[in-house]
Order: C-alpha cells, then sequence, then structure tokens
C-alpha cells in the first residue's frame, strides 16, 4: 500500500510514518513543515532503513496534491497536517479554520477527483468540549468547543460525516486522540515544541532538564482525587499502531466511523510529576496556581469501541511514556536542533 501522510513531519506524523514503513507500506509526506524539521523524517530513515517521499508544501495548494495523485498509486490518506494550539488559535481564529478546515476541504476535492477513497483523520477529544461525564464514550455529545482549534475539529468532523453520505463507498475514520505524549524508545523522535511548550508533558521536561524553572500546576482545587486536572495520557507509539488498525478494519462497518484513541486510564498532573520525578532521578520544580480558563476537571476515555471495530488497546504505561519522553529529552534538549 502507498499512503500519503499530510503533516508526516510533526510530532504524530512521524511516529506513525515509521510505524508504517516498519510494516512495509510505501509512505509520502505532504508537509509544509511549519511546525517541524525535516530532520524528523532523516531520523525516520535513519531508524527504519526506508526513506519516505517528501513534498515540502501546504495542503492548500491544490496543484501539489494534484501532482502527488498522479504521480503516485496512493491507496489511504492520513490527514494530521493542521495547527493545535489552543491558545493561538483564539489570536489567530482565521489562520486555524483556514489550515484545518479549508486545507481539509481541498484534500477531499482531490480526493475525489482522483479517485481515493480512503481517509484517516486526527481528531481529538476536545470535540466532546466539557465532558458530561467520564469516561467519554463516542456516543457522549460533542460541542460545547470554547476555542476556533476545538470547534475546526468539530466543524471537520461534520463536514467528513455529510460527504460520507454523499460518497458511500468512502471510507473514513475520525479517531479522537486524547492526550498524546511519550516518544519513540530510540530517543531519536519526539516533540520538538516551539518556544514555550503550552502542554504539562513537554512543560515537566523542560523543567527537568534546567530549561525552565518551574511548573504552575493550574489548581488544585477540582473534584478530583488530589485536586489537580486529571487526563487520559497516551504513548505516542500507541497512537500510531491505532492508525495502523484503522487502516486494517476501514472496510468493516459504516463508512463514516469516529472512534476514541485513548487508554481508558486517568492520571492527574501530580502523578505526573512523580512519575518525572522517578524516571528523570530529578525534583521537580513546581508551584500551584490558578486554574487555566478553559480546562475541565477531568477527562478520559471508555476505549471499548477502538478494540471492538479496530482490535486495537494501548499498552504502554504512565511509567514508559514518561521514560519515553526524558530519554528524548535528555539525548535532544534543543529538539530537533540539538
Ligand atoms: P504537529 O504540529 O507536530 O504536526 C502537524 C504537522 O502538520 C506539522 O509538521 C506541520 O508542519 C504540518 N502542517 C500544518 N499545517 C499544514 C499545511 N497547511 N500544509 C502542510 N502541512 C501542514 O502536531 P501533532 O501533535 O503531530 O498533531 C497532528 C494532528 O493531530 C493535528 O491535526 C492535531 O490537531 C491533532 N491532534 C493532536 C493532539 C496533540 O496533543 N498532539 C491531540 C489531538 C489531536
Ligand atoms: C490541551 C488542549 C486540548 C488538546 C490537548 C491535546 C488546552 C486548554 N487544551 O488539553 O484542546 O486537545 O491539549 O493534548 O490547551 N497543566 C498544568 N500546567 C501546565 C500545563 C498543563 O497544570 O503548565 C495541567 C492542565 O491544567 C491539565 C493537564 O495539565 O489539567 C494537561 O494539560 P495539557 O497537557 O495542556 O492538555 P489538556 O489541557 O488536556
Amino acid at each position: 500500500m502507498t499512503i500519503l501522510v499530510t503533516g508526516g513531519a510533526g510530532y504524530i506524523g512521524s511516529h506513525t510514518v515509521l510505524a508504517l514503513l516498519e510494516r512495509g507500506d510505501d509512505v509520502v509526506v505532504i508537509d509544509n513543515l511549519s511546525n517541524s524539521s525535516k530532520v524528523s523524517l532523516e531520523r525516520v530513515t535513519e531508524l527504519t532503513g526506508k526513506e519516505p517521499t517528501l513534498y515540502v508544501a501546504d495542503i492548500l495548494d491544490r496543484h501539489v496534491l494534484r501532482d502527488i495523485f498522479s504521480n503516485h498509486t496512493i491507496t489511504d490518506v492520513i490527514h494530521f497536517a493542521g495547527l493545535k494550539s489552543v491558545g493561538e488559535s483564539i489570536t489567530k481564529p482565521l489562520e486555524y479554520y483556514e489550515n484545518n478546515v479549508v486545507g481539509t476541504l481541498v484534500l477531499l476535492h482531490e480526493m475525489l477527483q482522483a479517485g481515493v477513497d480512503s481517509l484517516i483523520f486526527s481528531s481529538s477529544a476536545t470535540v466532546y468540549g466539557n465532558p458530561e461525564k467520564v469516561p467519554l464514550s463516542e456516543e457522549c455529545q460533542t460541542g460545547g468547543t470554547t476555542n476556533p482549534y476545538g470547534t475546526s475539529k468539530l466543524m471537520v468532523e461534520q463536514i467528513l460525516r455529510d460527504f460520507s453520505l454523499a460518497q458511500p463507498e468512502f471510507r473514513i475514520t475520525c479517531l479522537r486522540y486524547f492526550n498524546p505524549v511519550g516518544a519513540h524508545e530510540s530517543g531519536r523522535i519526539g516533540e520538538d515544541p516551539n518556544g514555550i511548550p503550552n502542554n504539562l508533558v513537554p512543560y515537566i521536561s523542560q523543567v527537568a532538564i534546567g530549561k525552565l524553572e518551574c511548573l504552575s500546576v493550574y489548581g488544585n482545587d477540582y473534584p478530583t482525587p488530589d485536586g489537580t486536572g486529571v487526563r487520559d495520557y497516551i504513548h505516542v507509539l500507541d497512537l500510531a499502531s491505532g492508525h495502523l488498525a484503522a487502516l486494517d478494519h476501514k472496510a468493516e462497518g459504516s463508512s463514516f466511523k469516529a472512534i476514541n484513541l485513548g487508554t481508558g486510564v486517568g492520571y492527574s498532573v501530580i502523578d505526573l510529576i512523580q512519575a518525572f520525578e522517578k524516571a528523570a532521578q530529578t525534583k521537580i520544580n513546581y508551584r500551584i496556581v490558578e486554574r487555566r480558563a478553559g480546562d475541565v476537571a477531568e477527562c478520559w476515555s471508555d476505549s471499548s469501541l477502538a478494540r471492538q471495530h479496530l482490535g486495537w488497546q494501548a499498552t504502554r504505561t504512565i511509567d514508559d511514556m514518561i521514560r519515553d519522553t526524558w530519554n528524548w529529552q535528555k539525548n535532544n534538549p534543543d529538539g530537533y536542533g540539538s
């Protein structure tokens, strides 16, 4: 099979490209490198001995997509390309809707034109808004997103649902990721955030390595066991294998599916700090501050649909996630710029 991976140089994309190459698929990547470096793919080649074909281009450029579909016999598309910072989406809503929504529309047009009818889309647990209950199953209400990033994911899911009704031969899977963390166990590829990280795990890593002084814990008065926010962290390699499972099971069931990819287990901010202290053998400096606007108390998945439909479940523990994050961070203190 030849898989087109949009955003394949990014964090989740590079780990998925590696998993695809390892199992013998051919991979074509389109990435404009707006939030990544092609060093990630060079390292994927170093690890697998195989090279994906890289187009450094924007998915908004329909001519490049047309060339890709005519130059390669693409069987499936995995669509990671998009912008992902919640805070930035509030100040740059047009960029977010253009990249995430219009970008997907351009891609769909070109897939239709080329007769490529299998798509896996990177969605997010953010589509559930403020969870009505946990664990979150796919039956739970979606909506109530509070920022353009979350709304763009919700809009794309709706577009894909409508599109699948008009084009029933299309196989579309929206994978709703919970909180992706971790890195390849080699320590050669991992998450390389631009500037000061917004998310918990990259922030703690930079405190552990001494690049940042102190973690701000956003609130310890939530109705959770230790008062700090609880999330469903999932190892990026488990996520990557979830995409392979979705490719393998694409023909089963209805033409549109939305499936959670999580572990089904929640950990608090304090749990993560402790796991990091154990892995890095260092004290993590932290202080409790006000809650962050828009945060929810707890969010974790019911992951039974993924087990039933994809025969997939996460296998890596929180200690694996933090060990691999730390291994990546200490070997690459400046990410791909190291
Ligand atoms: P990332 O930023 O590391 O990867 C996205 C890649 O897409 C980058 O390499 C970037 O350069 C590229 N890109 C962005 N806009 C593009 C465009 N218009 N044309 C071509 N390339 C473009 O992010 P990631 O963490 O790997 O996330 C991948 C996908 O998963 C995103 O759609 C994101 O919204 C979604 N997601 C991520 C998380 C998370 O926490 N990481 C959680 C849920 C969903
Ligand atoms: C964030 C995004 C969400 C996105 C998800 C992907 C926000 C508001 N939400 O979710 O849309 O889908 O990333 O992974 O950005 N925390 C701290 N200190 C920090 C950073 C985080 O205490 O410096 C806490 C948060 O309050 C939360 C937990 O750590 O309880 C996890 O936060 P984060 O990693 O940012 O992920 P989410 O908020 O779940």
